[in-house]
């Protein structure tokens, strides 16, 4: 298991449990995976050839890539031109990630329902743009940036203000693609968002349950966007015909464009959806990769032997596997540290952490193991998540974990699921 946050610490997890598996590597893993006592050992190397010498000593059976980065950087490209077995996207089918650029003409090309657009390099021509459309507009940066770099401004002189920045100081730390500093300037879309995730052998596909992210820091959706403040599964607003609708005008014709453009798409493919009022279905962007914390609850769920699904993936065979699921609504409630996402300070220690249980699981982002002592070591600190009967039953339980656990200024939001709730 390449990466070390929530996404992965789950991931290893599930892997852990099938009966063909005796140990996941997690690299680099992080507290939560060093102690879990399912299983885990983490493993201190980042660097690709590094990770492939591993993989190709220990005979590794399969590789997983958890986050964008290492995607991006072609990680899969290199196990496969080994000979090593491996699951995610090569660096260019991971292009619909890493370059908003390319992601937004690929859907041009397959009339892929999405917002409109123009991309620029030359400031001026953006700010031109935005005088010419007014606000509400979108303005996003092209690379990547984690899930950090799209403002969604609601005036004019917020969208100005974010193309000098994107294209000037770049305070959101976007790393650019080849073609260096770009924005896509898009269209405004109103409804509501919902995450639709699938796994993809390069030809078929299987979708996964959906779910729900919440992306700014503060309760009631306020404040800056993260990396993702919680989520929960299944989303309520994916109704049988819009699921449909996702299968069939988006999700389809994105894994026959990518293999007919000779990039055929193996991993996760997640494509992010506005539903807007009418029920119909536009992707927001693409991501190479499972959602966190949306994997957390997704995870939650899954009854089927992820090491199978994940091996018949990687051998374009996963048109033998269907997947079961826990019919219970999943939960997860991010803990994330102070100053989180401008400034997150680290170093703070955790305590109260509960035991695992059937129906509770608290997985692990920014921590790491210091001297013995459970400490913070990044933005996003842990994710509480919880099966239960219904939405407000998973929540409570999330959320009586996430009470009990302290580090210094932790911030969480006791609202993840309002969406369902009011379904
Ligand atoms: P992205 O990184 O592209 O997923 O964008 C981050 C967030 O910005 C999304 O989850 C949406 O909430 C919002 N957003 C992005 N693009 C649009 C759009 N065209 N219309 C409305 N909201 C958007
Ligand atoms: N939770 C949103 C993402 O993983 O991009």
């Amino acid at each position: 298991m390449v990466g070390g946050g929530g996404r992965e610490h789950a991931l290893a997890w599930r892997l852990s449990q099938s009966a063909r598996v005796q140990t996941v590597f997690v690299a680099p893993g992080n507290g939560g995976t060093a102690l879990d006592a399912c299983g885990l050992k983490n493993l201190p190397v980042t660097q690709p050839e590094a990770l492939a010498d591993f993989a190709a000593a220990e005979k590794i059976a399969l590789t997983v890539v958890g986050p964008e980065a290492p995607l991006a950087a072609g990680l899969v490209d290199l196990f496969r031109a080994r000979g090593l077995p491996v699951f995610g996207p090569t660096k260019a089918a991971a292009q619909l990630e890493s370059s908003k650029a390319f992601a937004k003409a690929f859907m041009q090309r397959h009339r892929i329902p999405t917002a409109r657009h123009a991309t620029f390099a030359d400031a001026a021509e953006a700010h031109a743009h935005v005088q010419a459309h007014g606000a509400p507009i979108v303005i996003k940066a092209d690379g990547l940036a984690a899930g950090k770099g799209v403002v969604v401004a609601m005036t004019a002189a917020e969208a100005h203000a974010a193309i000098d920045d994107m294209l000037g100081s770049n305070s959101l730390g976007v790393v650019h693609n080849d073609e260096g500093a770009r924005v896509v300037i898009e269209e405004f879309m109103a409804g509501e968002e919902a995450s639709f995730i699938v796994i993809a052998d390069g030809q078929s596909v299987v979708p996964l349950a959906t779910s729900q992210d919440h992306k700014r820091i503060g309760t009631g959706d306020t404040g800056p966007n993260t990396g993702g403040m919680g989520a929960y599964s299944p989303a309520p607003v994916v109704t049988p015909n819009v699921h449909a609708r996702v299968m069939h005008e988006i999700i389809q014709p994105t894994l026959a464009g990518m293999a007919a453009e000779g990039l055929p798409f193996t991993g996760f493919l997640y494509a992010g959806l506005m539903i807007d009022a009418e029920g119909r279905p536009r992707t927001v962007e693409f991501n190479c990769r499972l959602g966190d914390p949306e994997a957390q609850p997704i995870l939650m769920r899954l009854k089927s032997d992820l090491f199978e699904v994940l091996l018949h993936a990687a051998e374009g065979t996963l048109g033998r596997v269907e997947l079961q699921w826990d019919r219970r609504c999943a939960l997860g409630v991010v803990m994330a540290s102070a100053g989180y996402p401008a400034r997150p300070r680290t170093g703070d220690v955790i305590t109260g952490l509960p035991a695992d249980e059937a129906d509770l699981k608290v997985f692990h982002a920014g921590t790491r193991l210091e001297d013995g002592r459970l400490v913070t070591s990044g933005g996003r600190v842990l994710c509480a998540t919880a099966l239960g009967e219904s939405v407000r039953m998973a929540q409570t339980r999330a959320l009586a974990a996430v009470r009990a656990i302290h580090f210094e200024g932790a911030q969480w939001r006791p609202d993840i699921g309002h969406r369902a709730l009011k379904h």
